[in-house]
């Protein structure tokens, strides 16, 4: 099933909180509100406020404050991709060139700073200290993960615990807050959100690693963004990690440097995806999101926990 047509009774709401978002980015400069624009506009699976908007609904929804919250995280994810692009030097995302490519790394590291700050400022509507508290550690761990990405380039001596960490820093604390955030503002009691969370965190776990399958598996034409770069860069994933388990290919893999010629980079691409370090991997994408799954079945039964399952289910599937 598409997306769309799982959340098909949020579409009023969805379609308010674009408006929120182009509405939040109009800037004084041209440039920043080009740019910004021009991410907003070009798409995006809007994962992190439809995930706002469902949890939510497990208390009292009132779409005139959760659409704050929903806006506030697709606009952090927003700043963190622009970021994230200048690091990875990136020149394509969402099937358009990259804030960087189109202007440069100095015009993408304000219009990041410039789009956060937006997101705080929408946030400020709502009136939650803990729900500020959450908010700011979840951009602080976004910022470690990053930043431990950077300094672990090309370090093949990683094991799987540091992936994880990464990863829940990213990636998977983000997706957890929008659930948390969402049932915070209509009210939700403690227990419920702290399920919330959880489920979150699980789900954002599988999504991460399955971006990162995607990157060996995928093409860019269907992904929007460069495939088979992440060991290019020196980014070691779930897949690469799995497959140094083997000797021989341990071997090969360390060999990368910057300097590894992408005709040669092909033949140890070739041998990862031949190990079945691919297939491992989706099944430990597949372990966290039944760990989702069991930690739905802890909530109330209603059309928003269905939603969430069916969300989940569609992520454990994705292909872009
Ligand atoms: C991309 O996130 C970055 C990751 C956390 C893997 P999404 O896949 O949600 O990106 P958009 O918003 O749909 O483009
Ligand atoms: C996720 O990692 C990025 C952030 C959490 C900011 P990636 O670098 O894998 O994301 P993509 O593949 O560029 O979307
Ligand atoms: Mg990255
Ligand atoms: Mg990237
Ligand atoms: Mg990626």
């Amino acid at each position: 099933m598409k997306y769309r047509m799982m959340y098909s009774f949020l579409n009023t709401d969805l379609q308010l909180i674009e408006k929120e978002l182009e509405a939040a980015i109009e800037a004084d400069s041209p440039v920043l509100t080009e740019a910004s624009l021009h991410l907003l506009q070009s798409g995006g699976k809007r994962i992190r406020p439809i995930l706002v908007l469902l949890a939510a609904k497990f208390g009292d929804y009132n779409i005139h404050i959760v659409k704050h919250v929903a806006a506030t995280l697709e606009l952090i994810h927003t700043a963190s991709l622009i970021h994230d692009d200048v690091v990875d030097e990136a020149d394509l995302r969402r099937g358009a060139a990259t804030i960087k490519a189109k202007w440069d790394n100095r015009v993408a590291m304000y219009t990041g700073d410039y789009i956060f700050a937006r997101a705080l400022e929408i946030m400020s509507a709502v009136e939650n200290p803990l729900a500020h508290q959450i908010l700011a550690d979840t951009m602080v761990e976004l910022c470690l993960g990053e930043i431990e990405q950077i300094k672990d380039k090309f370090n093949f001596d990683q094991n799987l615990r540091v992936y994880f960490r990464r990863i829940k820093r990213k990636t998977a604390l983000l997706i957890a807050s929008s659930c948390q955030l969402g049932a915070i503002s209509a009210g939700v009691e403690e227990e419920v959100h702290r399920n919330l969370f959880k489920f979150g965190y699980y789900v954002g776990m599988s999504f991460q690693i399955t971006d990162d399958i995607l990157d060996f598996t995928a093409s860019e034409e269907v992904l929007g963004k460069p495939a088979g770069s992440d060991l290019l860069q020196g980014n070691i994933t779930l897949p690469v990690l799995i497959a140094m388990r083997n000797e021989e290919l341990k071997k090969l893999i360390t060999e990368i440097d910057e300097e590894t010629s992408k005709e040669r980079m092909a033949v140890i691409i070739d041998a990862i995806k031949a190990s079945g370090a691919i297939e491992e991997a989706a099944d430990i994408s597949d372990q966290y999101l039944a760990k989702a799954f069991a930690v739905l079945d802890n909530l109330p039964s209603n059309k928003a926990r269905r939603t969430l399952g069916q969300i989940a289910k569609n992520i454990g599937k994705r292909k872009f």
